[in-house]
């Protein structure tokens, strides 16, 4: 894999990881790993246990449980998100959801505010997730994050591409997983105008 800038610098650049998926054997949770083993020098990448955050509740956006402290410190700590999650009824999963909710609130602390951003999906289905990622493209505009464009990731029938003990075996699809690190390392290291609030 060709070198980041951020190894020049000597930094590490530190990359936050969601699954919007608790299954134990979920195709995303797989994604993430195969994800983690295939990270380029200088990039780690630490996933954050959604399963244990509460419903939200609005009446303690400001004093929080101790776990969504965690969230929310975990990711003003993080140069970018990586996104795995299925498409639940044509978007997404009220796991992920529920996090994103209470990471953003109250507004005016919200630590996802112009940070990068990447998703991958995987589904039993046809459309791999597709509406699933675009339902979140619309909360990132809200949120002010920064999501990639391309490449996009998405992966159809994905029973077809783990075998049984949850690796992913297809190498052109691991190579995909690869590219999508890369393309978040390197647009998390380009340097970004923060747009003036009207
Ligand atoms: C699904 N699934 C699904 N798939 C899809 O492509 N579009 C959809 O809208 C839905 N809707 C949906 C709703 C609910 C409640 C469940 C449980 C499942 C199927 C889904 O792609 C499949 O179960 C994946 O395996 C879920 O991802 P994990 O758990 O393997 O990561």
């Amino acid at each position: 894999m060709q070198e980041l800038k951020v190894l020049a610098m000597g930094k590490t650049l530190k990359i936050l990881g969601f699954v919007g998926s608790l299954r134990k054997g979920s195709y995303n949770k797989a994604l993430m790993r195969t994800a983690m083993k295939l990270l380029p020098e200088g990039v780690t990448l630490e996933v954050f246990e959604l399963g244990k955050i509460p419903p939200f509740n609005q009446d303690f956006q400001s004093e929080p449980p101790k776990v969504v402290k965690e969230l929310k410190a975990e990711i003003r700590a993080a140069d970018a998100i990586l996104i795995a999650s299925p498409e639940y009824n044509y978007s997404i999963p009220g796991v992920l959801k529920n996090a994103i909710d209470w990471a953003s609130r109250p507004l005016s602390e919200n630590p996802f505010d112009g940070k990068p951003v990447a998703v991958m999906s995987a589904s039993t289905g046809r459309l791999g997730g597709a509406r699933m990622q675009y339902h979140l493209r619309q909360v990132f505009v809200f949120l002010n994050m920064y999501p990639i464009n391309r490449p996009e990731f998405m992966l159809s029938n994905a029973a077809d591409y783990f075998d049984e003990d949850g690796n992913l075996t297809d190498e052109e699809t691991r190579r995909r997983v690869q590219d999508l690190i890369k393309a978040l390392a390197e647009w998390t290291l380009k340097p970004k105008e923060k747009p003036k609030q009207p």
